[in-house]
């Protein structure tokens, strides 16, 4: 496949997905829209439409909560080929949503937007109108997900972190109950490999924690409190952390100091405490389980991610070794978990397999960094899992064999977003 290729027929993938006003990742798998899933693929309908792209995050962002909180799915249309519905969530919520939020990579799009958009009076309205609901969204990440006021905030379900059935969260996961949820019948395990799906005990879980939530009203000031499961995710953290930083650099361009003050500020604390969570023992961050104060065990991705924030220059070059060394086992970077790690799995979603938007974060940090190497060959491996496997939702890191979804909207967008930029060099 030549770039222009690939360009064409991730361009049919967007248009494909494109419901009007927003995209769905993939037809069938995830029939609605998700919220991590939209901000990224913005930047690949940014080189279609312009007004579309702007479209897309409005959407996200008319459904925002009272409380600031941006959910994490917004089921726009009825569709029973996804489980768990609205009926399960039960959040009340005008156009239903789900209760729970996902990575805040909003703040690190709309200055992407804006920066390299054309028409560049459309961008500035825009990203006026926006900026205040991002910045309340950053807000309430720091009230209620860092009730300590620790500088980093806390996952309370996996789905959340948007890396859903990690190695990071099993421990921390067998502390949730799996008895007295209500029967159901899940619909992933209909539209793709089971093998390649969370398990059923997981599941499970997911549920159990989906129904606590839901029996204490999503009222969020409770919900942190009263979560068996708390985990702070360097990667999480990384994109929220990224995410301030653009934006305090965009309400500096719009004129709007205090936002760009708090912004910042939130920016760098965050970095400040990001350093808590570094392992010297394993070249990485990790996840720390707030129940217990103790870091994680588990070289995963997550860890790898904060390369996205503006980390120190020896940190970057830190994760890039790593990355590196990781090459040595896996033929196509960044596989999502450790493959030397006997818990890793090499098809199965989060616990392994390659993504694109991973790649994209780490690849846009690493160079913004100057580890240009490490980002050449992440930016190749990605393009060569897209000759190899064709526009999957992940890819077993060691054959590129695709996995679970087809023809999905985020790995059509961040191809784009690789070919549009040349590679990267001093
Ligand atoms: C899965 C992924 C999550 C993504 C969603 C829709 O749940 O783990 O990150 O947002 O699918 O693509």
């Amino acid at each position: 496949m030549t770039p222009n290729d690939i360009r064409s027929a991730a361009a049919e993938i967007l248009r494909e997905n494109d419901r009007g006003a927003y995209t769905v990742p993939t037809k069938g798998l995830y029939p609605f829209q998700w919220n991590w899933d939209s901000c990224l693929t913005a930047l690949g309908l940014a080189q279609l439409d312009e007004d579309r792209a702007w479209t897309e995050i409005e959407t996200l962002f008319a459904h925002q909560w009272p409380d600031g909180m941006v959910p994490h799915i917004v089921f726009h249309v009825y569709d029973d080929g996804y489980f768990p519905g609205p009926d399960v969530w039960a959040t009340g919520r005008p156009t239903p949503t789900s209760g729970i939020t996902q990575p805040p990579v909003a703040g690190f799009a709309l200055r992407r937007l804006f920066e390299t958009a054309t028409d560049g009076e459309a961008a500035k309205r825009r990203a006026r109108a926006l900026l205040g609901a991002v910045d309340r969204w950053h807000a309430w990440f720091y009230e209620m997900r860092d009730p300590a006021g620790e500088g980093l905030v806390a996952i309370i379900h996996p789905w959340e972190s948007g890396r859903d059935n990690s190695i990071d969260w099993d421990d921390a996961f067998e502390r949730v109950p799996r008895d007295g949820i209500a029967p159901y019948t899940r619909r992933d395990t209909q539209h793709a490999d089971p093998d390649h799906r969370p398990t059923n005990a997981q599941y499970d879980r997911y549920l159990w924690l989906v129904e606590r939530f839901r029996s204490l009203g999503w009222d969020n000031t409770k919900l942190h409190d009263a979560s068996p499961f708390q985990v702070v995710d360097p990667g999480f953290n990384a994109i929220l952390i990224r995410s301030c930083a653009d934006l305090a650099w965009l309400a500096d361009w719009l004129d709007e100091p205090e936002i760009a003050r708090v912004n910042r500020e939130r920016a760098s604390r965050g970095l400040a405490a990001l350093e808590s969570l570094w392992s010297a023992g394993h070249g990485q961050y990790l996840c720390r389980d707030r129940r217990t104060g103790a870091l994680i065990d588990s070289p995963s991705v997550g860890g790898l991610l904060p390369a996205f924030a503006p980390i120190s220059p020896a940190r970057a070059k830190a994760i890039a070794t790593r990355i590196q060394a990781l090459a040595a086992s896996a033929r196509y970077l960044v596989p999502s978990h450790d493959p030397a790690d006997p818990r890793f799995s090499a098809k199965r979603y989060w616990r392994g397999p390659t993504w694109l938007i991973v790649n994209y974060m780490i690849a846009d940090g690493l160079t913004r960094a100057g580890e240009w190497e490490t980002a050449n060959a992440i930016r190749s491996a990605s393009i060569d899992l897209i000759t190899t496997g064709g526009f999957a939702e992940y890819y077993d890191p060691h054959t590129g064999e695709p996995c679970g979804g087809g023809r999905f909207t985020w790995t059509a967008a961040m191809v784009l977003e690789f070919l549009k930029s040349a590679e990267p060099q001093p």
